[in-house]
């Protein structure tokens, strides 16, 4: 557990066990509130030397720990290299966010229960201060996040540690402490969407993600409605009912609402895949493509979360959260491949594969979408297709959507969260892919046109009225990411 404050005292006056210094390549502090100075006059006359002699220069992922007393307490100075800081401003961003990450990781291993940082100083970013540890300050909480739920001795003494951020006398303290909260609500939400996603299925499964969204929305005062598959039969949703049909648990449609004050306020309906575990039904995943399949449900589990933190910060658009979830599960009573089914919307489909399950539901939470809400925009989020990890790997989500101002608005998004996502076209030329001779559509692109991820894509096009819409991939970013030190083992929490 970490939590994060403001210290408008000095950073060398605050009483901690830990001093983080963020050092660029020529070894100079990244702030004036920071200077290495402070260690050099009263402890480590010759740092810079040492520093180098232990071979830290200051780059990039590199970090460097120095114990001294100091007023009888044992304490620590923590380096961290950032480079140069001379890329672009949101290269630089996710450098700082890396380096955090760093800084979080030396502090619990060295069990640091108090500690302090300041950011750096404003001239190479092009964001304010104060969005720069809206940053930092989630990256800080993502790195403090750890599974442990199951690990015994882990979870008797549980890290805990208190992080200060040093900021200047002479600024309003209160935008500080509005962009904290900020990134409190974020990286909390954040963390809830990991917790959710890395607890398994047979814990994990669509009446406990049910319960998940119902104490969020008991928490936050959010409108909920949760119904199961007599309902959902009642509605004609087919698609929903034949993936939940395997399976001894019961399925749950979740809906989240949350209503601006403004009442002509625009609605955005964020819709998101909740499979609690993804065996492929009948055709039935080898056992190598299986495990990690628990995680079938992060589309939803970021729904579920995103609508935490709408419903603190109040934006001035409505927003409604649709989680489908469902278990899909080989058995007597399971869909099988030929079957055909109809969607909410009328539409037939033929179901060629029954392990393209995600988009059956997606159907018809996206004909939900549209039936009830009307919305100006809806965006889902799946982890769809293995193939979009062939095309982007695990550091891109794939966007698709025939809207340019979308496309645009969530690539530039996701560049400065570090929530990077690309592009994938979603021209009518693939349409020919799910072309069914027996149905309207069907649910898996022939192999002749290859592009899995974009065929799917256009399956769901089909179940979009009127809205503006997008579609996010995220079977890559959603777990398993190595390479990125704030996100670690299990899932990531990516939307
Ligand atoms: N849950 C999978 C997609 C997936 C694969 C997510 C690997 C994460 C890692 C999805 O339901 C699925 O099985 N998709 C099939 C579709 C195919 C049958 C048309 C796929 O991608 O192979
Ligand atoms: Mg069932
Ligand atoms: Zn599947």
């Amino acid at each position: 557990m970490l939590s994060i404050q403001l210290a408008q005292k000095k950073f060398w006056d605050a009483p901690v066990e830990g001093y983080v210094f963020f050092l660029k390549e020529n070894l100079e502090s990244t702030t004036t509130l920071a200077p290495l100075s402070l260690v050099e006059k009263d402890f480590y006359p010759h740092l810079k030397d040492m520093l180098k002699k232990h071979t830290f220069e200051g780059k990039k992922g590199q970090a460097f720990a120095l114990s001294a007393m100091r007023n009888n307490t044992l304490v620590q100075f923590i380096f961290v290299g950032v480079g140069t800081l001379k890329d672009d401003n949101s290269t630089n961003i996710e450098t700082l966010r890396r380096a955090m990450a760093t800084a979080v990781h030396t502090l619990k291993k060295l069990s640091i229960k108090n500690a302090i940082f300041a950011l750096a100083d404003e001239t190479p970013f092009d964001i304010s201060q104060t969005e720069l540890l809206k940053h930092i300050a989630i990256a800080a909480l993502m790195s403090s996040y750890e599974f442990a739920t199951f690990k015994t001795e882990k979870k008797k003494d549980a890290w805990a540690c208190q992080l200060q951020v040093a900021i200047t006398e002479n600024v309003d303290k209160g935008v500080y402490q509005t962009a904290l909260d900020h990134a409190t609500i974020i990286g909390t939400a954040i963390n809830h969407a990991r917790l959710m996603a890395d607890t398994p299925a047979n814990i994990m499964t669509p009446t406990a993600i049910a319960a998940e969204a119902q104490k969020v929305a008991e928490q936050y005062t959010l409108k909920h409605t949760i119904f199961g598959r007599d309902k959902a039969l009642e509605l004609g949703m087919g698609g929903f009912c034949a993936v939940d049909a395997g399976s001894d648990q019961d399925g749950k449609f979740i809906v989240l609402e949350y209503k601006a004050q403004n009442g002509k306020a625009p609605t955005i309906v964020l819709c998101g895949k909740g499979v609690a575990f993804d065996t492929g039904g009948i055709n039935i995943k080898p056992s190598s493509h299986i495990s990690g399949m628990k995680f079938d449900m992060c589309g939803a589990a970021s729904v579920i979360a995103l609508m935490a933190i709408v419903a603190q910060l109040k934006p001035d658009v409505h927003v409604i959260g649709l989680a489908p979830c469902v278990e899909n599960m080989p058995s007597g009573k399971a869909s099988r491949p030929d079957d055909i089914i109809t969607c909410m919307n009328g539409k037939t489909v033929e179901i060629e594969n029954t392990d393209a399950e995600g988009r059956l539901i997606l159907a018809d939470a996206l004909c939900y979408a549209e039936k009830f809400y009307k919305p100006d925009i809806i965006i889902d989020i799946a982890t769809l297709t293995g193939a979009v990890l062939y095309g982007l790997g695990h550091f891109y989500t794939g966007v698709m959507t025939k809207d340019r101002k979308l496309a645009e608005q969530l690539t530039a998004l996701g560049k400065l969260t570090g929530d990077r996502a690309w592009e994938l076209p979603l021209d009518d030329d693939f349409k020919e892919a799910i072309k069914s001779d027996v149905a309207d559509i069907r649910n898996s692109g022939s192999p002749a046109y290859y592009a899995g991820t974009i065929t799917a894509g256009c399956f769901l096009q089909n179940f979009v009225d009127k809205a503006r819409w997008a579609h996010l991939d995220i079977a890559g970013t959603a777990h398993e990411v190595t390479g990125i030190n704030y996100v670690g083992k299990g899932a990531t929490g990516a939307s």
